[in-house]
């Protein structure tokens, strides 16, 4: 079981919940060598892969390398991200790729690598790529950031379909789910809004996303809102 960018936050509390429920998990990282040690011992001593997901040749060096290191791949967490803030005015070419080349395209590089290595090594298994409240409702200082989720969300249901019946692959949509920015007043304004009010905790991410490794492979395509009820205001 790979979970991208789990070195720290949110893909930490994926690695540390799944492997709580005793499945092998495997570290990727891509700069954060250190909290990746600190995680890969937290999850009884992982094995670790470095890798820059904005390289496609990288991700399938990654997968490539999780052959010959472990030899087996049953199921995949597509995590990492990047998240930047922008008037939707001054969005430049720039912005709009570093956001979509590690959220979108890699995410799907990511997926399409995992499972050829999944069918090749166990014949079936499962995928879960983490999307965000962004990609279902609109927010407008994230506007490039939305239209990746949303792409995310998208590709999560048909790839369902392309992958069926050997691969599930679902979604889990985080709402607020912050490690300090509490009291950003943008994050505290969503936080207020949100109708369990409070922000949510990495550890309930990972219980959605062991829902779904838990579940029986006729749940697939499926989009998880982990949020406290903000996606449905
Ligand atoms: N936190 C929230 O409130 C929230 C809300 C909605 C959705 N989400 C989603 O939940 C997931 C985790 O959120 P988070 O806040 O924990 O994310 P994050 O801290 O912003 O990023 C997670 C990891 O992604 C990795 N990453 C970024 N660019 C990369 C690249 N080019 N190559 C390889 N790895 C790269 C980083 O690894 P290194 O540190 O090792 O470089 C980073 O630690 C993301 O998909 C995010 O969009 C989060």
């Amino acid at each position: 079981m790979l979970v991208t960018g789990a070195a720290k936050r949110v893909g930490r509390a994926i690695a540390k919940s799944l492997a709580a429920a005793d499945y092998q998990v495997l570290i990727h990282y891509n700069g954060s060598r250190l909290e990746a040690e600190k995680t890969a011992e937290e999850c009884g001593g992982a094995e670790l892969f470095q890798a820059d997901l904005g390289s496609v040749d990288a991700i399938r060096g990654l997968f490539q390398e999780v052959r010959e290191r472990v030899g087996r791949l049953d199921a995949f967490v597509a995590n990492a991200a990047r998240f930047t803030k922008f008037n939707v005015l001054d969005i430049t070419e720039q912005d709009w790729d570093f956001i979509h080349d590690v959220n979108l395209k890699a995410t799907f590089f990511c997926c399409q690598q995992a499972a050829k290595l999944i069918l090749d090594t166990a014949g079936k298994g499962r995928i879960v790529t983490i999307s965000s409240g962004g990609g279902i409702r609109p927010w407008p200082e994230h506007v490039h950031y939305c239209a990746a989720k949303a792409g995310v969300i998208h590709m999560t249901r048909a790839m369902a379909v392309a992958l069926a019946p050997q691969i599930s692959v679902n979604s889990v949509a985080p709402g607020v789910i912050p490690f300090g920015e509490e009291n950003d007043p943008p994050v505290a304004a969503l936080i207020a809004r949100t109708p369990a009010g409070r922000a949510g905790l990495g550890s309930e991410i990972g219980e959605a996303v062991l829902s779904f490794l838990q579940a029986s492979r006729f749940t697939t395509g499926q989009v998880l809102s982990v949020d406290g009820g903000l996606a449905l205001r």
